[in-house]
């Protein structure tokens, strides 16, 4: 996995003696493995601390009972333990957030003793860790907390813990498991990017379900794993019911993805075409620029993972670096694939200029997605749409990042004109009755979705008028629309000055100049 194993970064940083260090991780026992492991190297003791057990020695020193020491529950009062105590130690304090919350007033001691501590251990053998899946703390603390994010587990780490499995269910009589190298890998794949306690839990389901464990239980595990991308609210998968022949216009654009195609095949890989990196689409809201990304999943027939940049900002769901990595993780684990991100300018609309003003995390999420980009090997295809170029970063746009950017322009008359048409098929009604021709020409500035809510809203005029749609149906819905080219047109012209030179034109046809605005007032008609 082209990922970086951001686990061995805490090791770095306990030996450059960071004295604060804030693990952002669902995986609580995994980090503290991790730490247990670290501590044995670097011969110091792991000390662990929660609000319920308080702190205490860690369970894997041997010949000690726990619950010997006192156990000190008191944040400040673990804190102070964590100052006065003499040995080289790690500190490993389960969700201390909590009280690190700035907005309660009660946390004031404690945000303040954290300081103290930072202060305290900066020149000692001893390291600080917080461990939660949430990223909080007061602004205060923010440059005596070091933040890092724990990686996903690996394949060798999915792979032991199977054969931990293996071990564990080898007594029982009416387990059957029956894992050659092949079928073994599969699996391992399948659970990539799931978390050790997903895994296992999703691997103990397939057992208990029908008493095997074989190569064919790879679909149970991404069944599962579907399920619980689908729980995490990131992670989409999309049932595309489009195709690329219900795109009006964009002749361009639809004739690179059908040529990019066929670069995911086998032959394509012996002839010596590198699979293609991804596209972005950049353009005027409602041409189709979603629509285009549905319907290339159809096309290429494979897997479409819609990923949510804006709510992965939202901060609710957890660390947002750790939320790309999984993302990446999972459209890896099923490769080959469509990770489509779409609208990611919203992801950076509020964080321009400063990168402090979310801590970073903006800039780290983006660099952990640019450094994917450049060094992936797996067949995943990026598909990003952006309806704003302002806030877009400047190194997704240069060269070699993606294979291309696309500019998605207002469709021009005959390309409304095929708009028209699928729309009225699509509501089962003969384009041929229809006069499509004089539609397309009444309806200049208009977007694909502006056609399509036309004709949605004639269905009903029609409907409630009992009897069949006609032209003069879709004609009156046009004419009482304003497009919002009109309304928005400063930007359009900003868009259009951004792509000229820096995009390919989705279409080939330019967009004919729209007729003078002094043309004057709209009559209602009917
Ligand atoms: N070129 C087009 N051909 C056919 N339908 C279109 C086209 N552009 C937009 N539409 C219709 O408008 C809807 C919204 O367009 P969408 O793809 O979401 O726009 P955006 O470019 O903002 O992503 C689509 O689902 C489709 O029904
Ligand atoms: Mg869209």
């Amino acid at each position: 996995m082209a990922i970086p194993a951001l686990g061995d970064q805490i090791e770095l940083l306990v030996r450059a003696r960071y004295p604060v260090l804030y693990v952002v991780s669902w995986e609580e026992a995994r980090v503290e493995q991790h730490l247990q492991a670290i501590a044995a190297r670097r011969n110091k003791q792991l000390h662990v601390w929660s609000i319920t057990e308080g702190i205490r020695e860690a369970s894997t020193v041997e010949g000690q009972a726990p619950g010997k020491k006192r156990a000190v529950t008191d944040p400040i009062e673990a804190l102070e333990v964590v100052i006065q105590h003499k040995e080289a130690a790690i500190y490993l304090f389960n969700d201390l957030n909590a009280f690190l919350r700035p907005e309660i007033a009660c946390n004031r001691p404690i945000i303040r003793k954290v300081r103290e501590v930072a202060r305290a251990l900066a020149d000692s053998y001893k390291t600080l860790v917080i461990c939660s899946p949430l990223m909080e703390m007061a602004p205060e603390l923010q440059k005596d907390v070091t933040v890092v994010d724990f990686s996903l587990p690996t394949p060798a780490q999915i792979d032991s813990l199977l054969d931990r499995i293996i071990k564990d269910v080898a007594q029982h009589a009416s387990i059957r498991v029956d894992l050659h190298t092949k079928g073994r890998e599969a699996l391992v794949r399948a659970a990539g990017g799931l978390t050790l306690q997903e895994a296992e839990n999703v691997f103990a389901k397939t057992l208990v379900n029908d008493g095997t464990l074989n190569g064919e239980d790879v679909s149970t595990v991404f069944a599962e794993k579907q399920q619980i991308i689908r729980k995490s609210g990131l992670l989409e998968y999309y049932e595309a019911s489009d195709a690329l022949d219900d795109v009006g216009g964009l002749d361009q654009l639809k004739e690179w993805l059908k040529r990019r195609a066929m670069a995911f095949t086998d032959e394509a890989q012996k002839f010596g075409l590198p699979a293609p990196k991804g596209v972005l689409l950049v353009g005027v809201q409602g041409c189709g620029k979603s629509l285009c990304a549905k319907a290339v999943s159809r096309e290429w027939n494979m897997p479409l993972l819609r990923f949510d940049m804006g709510r992965m900002f939202a901060s609710l769901v957890g660390s947002s670096e750790q939320n790309i990595r999984r993302a990446i993780a999972v459209a890896e684990s099923i490769a080959p694939a469509i990770l489509w991100i779409d609208e990611i300018d919203k992801a950076f609309a509020g964080s321009s200029g400063s990168a402090g003003a979310d801590g970073g995390t903006t800039a780290r999420v983006m660099s952990t997605f640019l450094t994917w980009l450049s060094e992936k090997s797996k067949p995943v295809f990026v598909l990003a749409t952006a309806n704003d170029i302002s806030h877009l970063p400047p190194e997704l746009l240069r060269k070699g990042r993606l294979d291309e950017i696309f500019f998605v322009d207002l469709p021009n008359q005959e390309e409304r004109r095929r708009i028209f048409e699928i729309h009225i098929a699509k509501r089962k009604r003969d384009a041929g009755v229809i006069d499509t021709e004089h539609l397309a020409a009444a309806a200049p500035g208009f977007s694909g979705a502006e056609i399509e809510q036309a004709v949605i809203s004639a269905l009903y005029d029609a409907f409630y008028l009992g009897r069949d749609l006609t032209s003069d149906d879709i004609l009156r819905n046009i004419t009482q629309t304003v497009p919002l080219s009109r309304t928005m047109s400063e930007r359009i012209e900003g868009l259009r000055g951004w792509a000229d030179g820096r995009a390919r034109l989705a279409s080939t046809r330019t967009v004919e100049a729209e007729p003078t605005r002094s043309g004057g007032r709209k009559l209602e008609i009917g």
